[in-house]
């Protein structure tokens, strides 16, 4: 999995194509390579472990190429293991994962292919080899018809130096056109600052640029009618600015997210969801990590409105069994990722009303749903999401909102989301306690996070940032929970962090606290209530106040900040953590 790039231009096609990577980068970093064919079919090739700075360099020749970022499905991270992978004339970047590569492996070492990495990609270009009589488009579909699983793959072939033939599968892929050059790509952000027009490949097309023009086919080769390019909506990715890290900086934008997340909304038409709404049997929810919490605070907003709502990690949709009658809300800042697509695709297909809230307009999902609530947080880089979530729950909140006016009355707080900007703001005033937790805690080597009610959702996003930037395990449970097992991990010095938004558990939450510092643990209270003073607590973090529904927005925005001072203090790179890709496009 990761990215992939392929571009036509007459000039700068190598610096086209690593601007474009640096920018895809978020995808996946483990190795980079980019593979350019000169006017006589030669190819030039770098590709590195590493990121895209591993390939960085004189510029390649050639006016036609195609590039890769990875994020390691099959094959550790090496040289031979990144993209593009060659066999005989030709060259092949390729974002999926081929389901029966043991089948096909075995078949084509039958056939006396010879592999020189572990990846399942290579057998996609050992295919098109085999299948090569002189089309090219012919054997770039025969190969892809052998597939089982997910591609998006971008070819070039010696005896065709003018030609790039591409095509899509279970994993998004859109051409582009603007300064000069004719793309294709696995996002739209991207492109975005070089392409000025997109069209995005649906399911089962092929995209073939040649000789400076850009078309759509089917497998059979017939072309597809009706593509139109619109102008690309969106600002380009920004590079990290000074010393900050992206996640520094994005954390910084919450405020300024939520006024362009309210902005949106009041441009939202959500006239196709009021029948559905008002007619709904279940609101379903669907998302994966962050997304995930998301989707959960919202169906545990309606839950404690009455409104019978079921919500399950995307992955695990399956469960839900989603269908007519049913409104399933399906979160995803990328709108890119293939569990959520995936459950979003057979949730349609039965019958239900999908609607997405995404931070990305051309994307996947908005395409795929009758109705979309846009965050228009401003592109987020940084793989651990952040002013994304407090954007998504400000939609859902919005979402919540209008369900209920759909259904019988709307609930007092709503007039209070156009304040949650400001109050946002208030939030950083406890950076510096934060900061000076993250410092007592850096060493730890586990920690708890503990919430009741909405407030065990921000525990575990909480949990979930440690874990992600800071590499310290983390659990983010119900504080109710503790007592029933996971205190036994609790000795001196055991750091738990504690959410009390809401003034009717402070007592059970200092019930929490008490067991938990009777054992030596250390517990760091995240409140806006002075009466939790009363809590017993090592450190305190002063939260701002809203109404009390609204509170896992603002309650959520200390914890990337201390999970990303743990991991500066820590020696790691809070935007590109190990492991990890911003938007998971392999189910
Ligand atoms: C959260 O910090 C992670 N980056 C990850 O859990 C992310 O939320 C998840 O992969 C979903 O991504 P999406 O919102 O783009 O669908």
């Amino acid at each position: 999995m990761g990215g992939i790039v392929g571009c036509f231009a007459r000039d700068g096609c190598f610096e086209r194509l690593f601007s474009a990577l640096n920018r895809l980068e978020y995808r996946g970093y483990d190795s980079a390579g980019i593979a350019l064919l000169s006017g006589e079919g030669a190819f030039s090739v770098r590709k590195k472990k590493g990121g895209v700075a591993a390939i960085a360099g004189e510029p390649l020749a050639g006016s036609v190429g195609i590039g890769h970022t990875r994020w390691a499905t099959h094959g550790a991270p090496s040289d031979v293991n990144a993209h593009p992978h060659l066999c005989g004339k030709f060259a092949l970047v390729h974002n999926g994962v081929v389901e029966n590569d043991a089948a096909l492996r075995a078949e084509l070492a039958a056939a006396g292919e010879r592999f020189l990495s572990e990846t399942d990609s290579e057998l996609i270009v050992h295919l098109i080899a085999r299948a090569y009589a002189g089309d090219f488009f012919a054997a770039v579909s025969a190969a892809c018809a052998r597939i089982e699983g997910s591609y998006a793959v971008a070819v070039l072939c010696a005896d065709h130096p003018d030609t790039i033939v591409c095509a899509r599968r279970g994993s998004p892929l859109v051409a582009g056109a603007g300064g000069g050059a004719l793309y294709v790509c696995s996002d739209i952000p991207a492109l975005c600052g070089s392409a000025a027009y997109i069209c995005p490949a649906e399911e089962g097309e092929f995209v073939v640029i040649r000789a400076g023009e850009i078309g759509f086919f089917r497998a059979d080769g017939s072309p597809v009618p009706g593509k139109v390019f619109t102008r690309v909506r969106g600002a380009a990715r920004p590079h990290a600015v000074g010393a900050k890290t992206h996640m520094e900086a994005e954390i910084a934008e919450v405020p300024a997210a939520l006024a362009g997340t309210l902005a949106s909304l009041k441009e939202a038409d959500l006239s196709a969801c009021r029948a559905p709404f008002r007619a709904a049997r279940r609101v379903l929810a669907v998302g994966c990590g962050t997304a995930y919490h998301a989707a959960l605070s919202f169906c545990g907003l309606l839950a404690a409105e009455g409104v019978p709502s079921l919500c399950r990690p995307a992955s695990e949709a399956a469960a839900l069994a989603a269908g007519e009658g049913d409104v399933l809300v399906a979160v995803s800042q990328s709108g890119e990722t293939a569990d959520t697509l995936a459950a979003a695709r057979a949730a349609r297909a039965r019958g239900a009303f999908l609607l997405a809230v995404t931070n990305v307009e051309q994307s996947s999902l908005a395409s795929l749903a009758q109705a979309a609530l846009f965050l228009r947080a401003g592109p987020e880089v940084a793989v651990a999401a952040t002013k994304s979530y407090n954007c998504q729950l400000l939609c859902l909140y919005f979402l919540a909102a209008r369900l209920l006016a759909a259904r019988s009355t709307a609930p007092a707080w709503e007039q209070s989301l156009a304040a949650l900007p400001a109050l946002a703001r208030r939030a950083f005033d406890s950076f510096s306690a934060v900061s000076a937790l993250a410092a007592a805690w850096q060493d730890a080597r586990g920690m708890y996070f503990l919430g009741r009610g909405q407030d065990a959702v921000t525990a575990r996003e909480g949990a979930l940032k440690v874990k992600e930037i800071a590499y310290i395990f983390a659990e983010g449970l119900p504080a109710g929970e503790l007592k029933h097992g996971p205190l036994a991990l609790v000795e001196e010095g055991f750091p738990v962090a504690l959410i009390c938004t809401s003034r009717a558990l402070i007592r059970k939450c200092a019930t929490a606290a008490a067991e938990v510092s009777a054992r030596g643990g250390r517990v760091a209270l995240f409140s806006q209530y002075g009466e939790a003073l009363a809590i017993p607590a090592a450190f305190r973090i002063r939260l701002p106040a809203a109404p009390e529904p609204l509170m896992p927005a603002l309650a959520v925005i200390p914890l990337p900040h201390l999970a990303c001072r743990l991991a500066l203090l820590r020696g790691h790179d809070p935007d590109r953590p190990r492991n990890l890709a911003k938007s998971v496009t392999v189910e």
